[in-house]
C-alpha cells in the first residue's frame, strides 16, 4: 500500500466528525455536572463562613425595631411567628417577654408609670423579670434573649 493510500485509509469517515462531536457533548455534560456539584457544596461552605462576624450573638433572632423606637421605661409589643412579644427597655437594659398571660392566655400590656407587666382580664401583675406579683397567673411570663447590634433590637422567639 502506498503513502497516499494508506493517509487515505486513515482518513476519518463520514460518521467519525459526529463521533467526536457527541464525545465532546458527553465531555461537556460530564464536567457541567462535575462543577455544578462542586458549586453546590462550595456554596453552602462558603455562606457557614462568611458572615461569622456579622452573624455572631444574632444568630436565630429577629430584629424587632431599633433603639431610638423605645424611650426609657417604654415597651413595644412585636408579633414574630404569630407569636406576641412584649419588648421593655429599662436605662440599663432591654426586657423580651412573651407577651401571652400564663393564666387564660390574654395579652399583657407595660405599665410604664407602676412598672409592672399587668394582664388586663384578670388583673395578673408581673415584674420586670416576669415573676408573678399578684393574680391568678400560675407561672411566669415566657422571658425570650435580646441582643443590640448596630443600634438594632433582636428577640431569639
Ligand atoms: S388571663 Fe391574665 S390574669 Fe387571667
Amino acid at each position: 500500500m502506498s503513502k497516499s493510500e494508506e493517509s487515505k485509509s486513515k482518513m476519518p469517515s463520514s460518521s467519525e466528525p459526529r463521533s467526536t462531536s457527541r464525545r465532546d457533548f458527553i465531555d461537556w455534560i460530564i464536567k457541567g455536572g462535575l462543577l455544578t456539584t462542586f458549586a453546590g457544596m462550595l456554596f453552602p461552605a462558603l455562606a457557614y463562613l462568611w458572615p461569622v462576624t456579622r452573624r455572631g450573638p444574632i444568630h436565630d433572632m429577629v430584629e424587632v425595631g431599633r433603639e431610638d423606637e423605645i424611650q426609657v421605661w417604654g415597651s413595644k409589643k412585636v408579633v414574630l411567628g404569630g407569636s406576641a412579644f412584649l419588648v421593655v427597655r429599662t436605662p440599663t437594659e432591654y426586657k423580651a417577654f412573651s407577651a401571652v398571660c400564663t393564666h387564660l392566655g390574654c395579652i399583657v400590656y407595660w405599665d410604664s408609670d407602676k412598672k409592672l407587666i399587668i394582664c388586663p382580664c384578670h388583673a395578673g401583675l408581673f415584674d420586670l423579670d416576669g415573676r408573678v406579683v399578684s393574680g391568678p397567673p400560675p407561672r411566669p411570663l415566657v422571658s425570650h434573649l435580646v441582643s443590640i447590634v448596630d443600634g438594632k433590637i433582636f428577640v431569639k422567639p
